[in-house]
């Protein structure tokens, strides 16, 4: 019988792509195959978060009760990759001597190779160096399900943000080359997909070689991904403000394949709070941006992560965040409570707001979103959106569900599920949650 894969994957996007690879990797080497269930595992594999502490300490957790499955089958593997393995490296296996296997988010693709030598010498292997941009000359073809993939432009960050781990942990900003990013979008479009995200930390910031050596920006990128025959449709996640710039919002006025929804982490509305961070931006900047990307998308749905609670923040400052999210008119955010990394400069920066006044403000903040999505969604209402169409409905039968370019979820009448996986126009025709709504039967159908 085909020996079985387990994967558990917590954090962002950069990690599910990554356990994706994995998967594909492990797949094509030891002909492993993808299981839901842990128990029937011969190798578990745990993709990990450093975040947040809260993100952490699920690492361990998890891990107990996969040494109970080891206990049972002492031939199964187990792995730790991601964040937490890289910052934590070897002494991870002092915390958990039965791990086999610890490799980074930049040595993923050393696995195979990891595993013939763990089975070799019975000891436990530890890499998590930065070999570069290495893993994705290693990586096969990926494997395709549906018509929505990620791809991955580049790796690590630069910026430095004194609350983040992510430099210390995925390593510096570096590219993937043109050629390559080029090559994989045509291939998924080959196989079907219609949908394709940029991943990267900080995607704005890309500097992709062509093959002449010469540079390519993100705003050129997209141009580029945009004319590959099939892909209808564009999102990429995350950018940093900085780099936002008027390149990139004239790709907005020209390439409709972009979707009007854009992920633009402001953090906090404060400018002294953004200088703690090193953000090196005020918040007037990010509100100049936003300005003339409404002049070119007068549609665009902008949502962003907040920090609340960072060290030092006051009630005016929070308050300035909050007016920030009246300006913009944020459709939706990812909001937290500051958590102290170790490593990271802002971890030694004195913290004197209690707990429950951090509570208070991500709660304000959070329900101010919710009522801004409502509000968001209400106002789709007449409207006609261009959905890709994604699965039958399971409630109402003879329905289908596809997603708006702004990621609300529309439900339409259709008899059966020929247009999986085809964009049509509907018009919205009522409200079904805060993020969904009804619309009429396709009014158009693409290709
Ligand atoms: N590259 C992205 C962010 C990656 S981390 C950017 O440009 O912003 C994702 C989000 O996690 C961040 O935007 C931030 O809001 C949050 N985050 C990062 N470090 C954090 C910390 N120490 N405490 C709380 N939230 C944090
Ligand atoms: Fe982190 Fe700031 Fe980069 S939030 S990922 S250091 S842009």
């Amino acid at each position: 019988m085909a020996k079985k894969l387990y994967i558990e994957t917590q954090g962002c996007q950069m990690n599910e792509y990554d356990s994706s690879r994995m998967a594909d990797l492990l797949g094509e080497s030891h002909a492993l195959e993808l299981t839901r269930n842990p128990e029937e595992a011969d190798v578990l594999l745990l993709n990990t978060c450093s975040i947040r502490e809260k993100a952490q300490e699920k690492v361990f957790s998890e891990l107990g009760r996969w040494r109970k499955l080891k206990e049972a089958r002492p031939d199964v593997v187990i792995g730790v990759g991601g964040c937490v393995a890289s910052q934590e490296g070897a002494a991870i296996q002092k915390r958990a001597p039965f791990v086999d296997l610890v490799f980074g988010p930049q040595t993923l693709h050393r696995l195979p190779k990891m595993l013939d030598e763990r089975k070799a010498r019975k000891i436990t292997l530890v890499d998590v160096s930065f070999p570069e941009i290495e893993k994705f000359d290693y990586l096969p073809e990926p494997r395709v399900e549906g018509h929505k993939a990620f791809v991955s432009i580049m790796e690590g960050c630069s910026k430095y943000c004194t609350f983040c781990v992510v430099p210390y942990t995925r390593g510096e900003e570096v590219s993937r080359p043109f050629d390559d990013v080029i090559a994989e979008v045509a291939v998924l479009a080959s196989k079907g997909v219609r949908e394709v995200t940029l991943l990267g930390q900080n995607v704005n910031g890309y500097r992709g070689a062509f093959h002449d050596g010469r540079i390519c920006s993100f705003a050129e990128l997209l141009r580029h991904v945009a004319a590959v025959p099939g892909i209808g449709r564009i999102r990429y996640t995350t950018s940093h403000p900085l780099e936002f710039n008027d390149d990139l919002i004239a790709v907005y006025a020209d390439t409709p394949q972009l979707v009007s929804h854009l992920h633009l982490p402001v953090q906090s509305g404060a400018n002294r709070v953004l200088a703690g961070m090193k953000r090196n931006h005020t918040a007037a900047d990010y509100l100049e941006r936003i300005r003339k990307l409404k002049a070119v998308r007068p549609d665009i749905h902008i949502s962003s992560d907040f920090i609340v609670g960072f060290p030092g923040e006051s009630d005016s400052d929070f308050e300035e965040t909050m007016n920030l999210i009246a300006e913009v008119d944020f459709d939706h955010s990812y909001s937290f409570i500051y958590s102290k990394r170790p490593g990271t400069p802002a971890a030694e920066l004195p913290d004197d707001t209690p707990e429950d006044v951090k509570k208070q403000r991500l709660q304000i903040l959070k329900d101010r979103l919710t009522a801004h999505t409502a509000r968001k969604t209400a106002a789709m209402q007449g409207t006609r959106q261009r959905l890709l169409v994604e699965r039958a409905s399971e409630r109402v039968e003879g329905h289908l569900i596809g997603i708006a370019g702004n990621n609300r979820l529309v439900h339409f009448p259709w008899p059966d599920q020929s247009l999986v996986g085809r964009f049509v126009e509907v018009e919205i025709t009522g409200v079904a949650s805060v993020n969904a709504l009804h619309a009429t039967a396709p009014l158009w159908v693409e290709g």
